[in-house]
């Protein structure tokens, strides 16, 4: 629990409003947002990064309402995005095109026209034919495509091998043998121009060491590209920094940061950095009801109104995310599985936890502001959550809940 979601008189609050009177209010599941958690972790990487030209690319992906981007994009963010459609959330939401990296290993030629039309920042280059394509969608505009490639530097980043993304057998950037002869013929490119490497080795990292072993080789490379004739404006090392969920110890935002900026030590290029998960992780709770008390034979069920379609990463990762109650009760606790609706055995919030509760109260599912609402789906035609956005006492509504009208107005039943 951060400082933002603590108990008060039996409570659980976020920042200065029971979280109760929410879920009363704008109903269950909610996803909430503590303005002050995103903007203080925003700050203290860029007070880490203070001494040096950096820009702090917040990963869209980890969580893309509106209302989150533009907190970012008014603190000086910028933002890396995966796909056109987060393109355009980040210029809805006020972001600057200027501050924008495109990442992803399958970028469509409508995806780099709509990026170049915009002028982003940086294509972050993942394959030899996706450096062919750049360069000729940009020739067909008359422009010329900024890039870095993106280096699989084949080191362990020790996490969930789903999200594991810099080792030799995953599918992301060019391999590390291959980068050098890749960036000379980007070089020779009339519509591309070389301004900086990249690397992202992987997502819920909890120790510094494989970002430095990464850092060291891409830093490596810059050597033999400079002996080559190659100069980089900007090295961007990806996101990945780890959160608490349950007992993990990462490393804290300035300490991780200081740690790039000693392997970077007397070199003269911007660092971009792309976290997503650190900056909004422990900024967001899930709310939901429980609807039955369910003693099994061999188990208790709380069944709440949340879902894996709501929250995926129990199921998709066997993830942990530690549940609240929002108001305490003396009563003894038992241990619940804490299961949703979805008829999948896989449909799981959290289990074998310890909770006094009872039918129709309310739990918080914390750390769930990352990958929690923008991996959401419809399944069951379960309209996705409200969101709600807490600045001091003042209540927001970022995004209302979705009508099940919504789910199928573009379907159509044929003759
Ligand atoms: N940059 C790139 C190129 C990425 O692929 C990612 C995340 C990030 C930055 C941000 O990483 P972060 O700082 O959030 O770790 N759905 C999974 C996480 C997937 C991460 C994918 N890439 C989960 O719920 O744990």
């Amino acid at each position: 629990m951060t400082e933002y979601f603590k108990y008060q008189q039996a409570q659980l609050y976020v920042e200065s409003v029971p979280l109760e009177s929410i879920a009363q209010r704008y109903g269950t599941p909610c996803y909430v947002y503590s303005r002050a958690a995103l903007t203080d972790g925003y700050r203290q990487f860029a007070d880490a990064l203070k001494g040096r030209e950096h820009l702090i690319c917040y990963a869209v992906k980890a969580n893309s309402n509106l209302a989150i981007l533009n907190v970012f994009a008014r603190l000086g963010a910028g933002f890396d995005i995966v796909s056109g459609g987060e393109l355009q959330r980040v210029l809805a939401a006020g972001g600057q095109a200027n501050k924008v990296v495109f990442s992803g290993v399958g970028k469509t030629e409508e995806e780099m026209r709509m990026a170049l039309e915009a002028g982003i920042l940086c294509f972050n280059v993942e394959s030899a034919p996706e450096l062919d394509r750049l360069n000729s969608v940009a020739a067909s505009m008359g422009k010329v495509a900024p890039i870095s490639l993106r280096v699989n530097p084949d080191v362990d980043a020790k996490t969930h091998p789903y999200i594991s993304t810099g080792l030799k057998q995953n599918k992301f950037g060019v391999a590390y043998t291959e980068a050098l002869s890749i960036y000379r013929k980007a070089a020779a490119m009339p519509h591309i121009r070389i301004t900086g490497m990249d690397c992202h080795i992987g997502s819920q990292l909890t120790e510094t060491s494989p970002f430095i072993a990464a850092a060291e080789k891409v830093l490596a490379l810059v050597d033999q590209l400079e002996a080559a004739g190659i100069v980089l404006e900007h090295l961007d090392l990806g996101g990945g920094l780890g959160i608490r969920y349950d007992d993990e110890t990462p490393p804290a935002i300035a300490d991780y940061a200081q740690s790039l900026l000693n392997a970077l030590e007397g070199r003269p290029h911007k660092l971009i950095v792309e976290p997503g998960r650190v900056l909004v992780g422990n900024a967001g709770v899930l709310l939901t009801r429980i609807e039955y008390i369910k003693h099994g034979e061999e188990k208790n069920f709380a069944i709440v109104d949340a879902a894996m379609n709501d929250l995926m990463r129990p199921a998709l990762y066997d993830a942990y995310h530690a549940i609240l109650p929002l108001r305490e009760r003396d009563e003894a606790a038992q241990h619940y599985d804490i299961v949703g609706p979805i008829c999948e055995t896989g449909d799981f919030i959290g289990r074998g936890r310890e909770l006094a509760v009872t039918q129709g109260d309310t739990l918080g599912v914390m750390s769930a502001g990352a990958y929690g609402m923008s991996m959401s789906s419809n399944y069951n035609t379960r309209p996705r959550a409200a969101e709600i956005m807490v600045d001091g006492v003042a209540i927001h509504v970022i995004r209302e809940r979705e009508l099940v009208s919504q789910l199928f107005a573009a379907e159509k039943i044929i003759a």
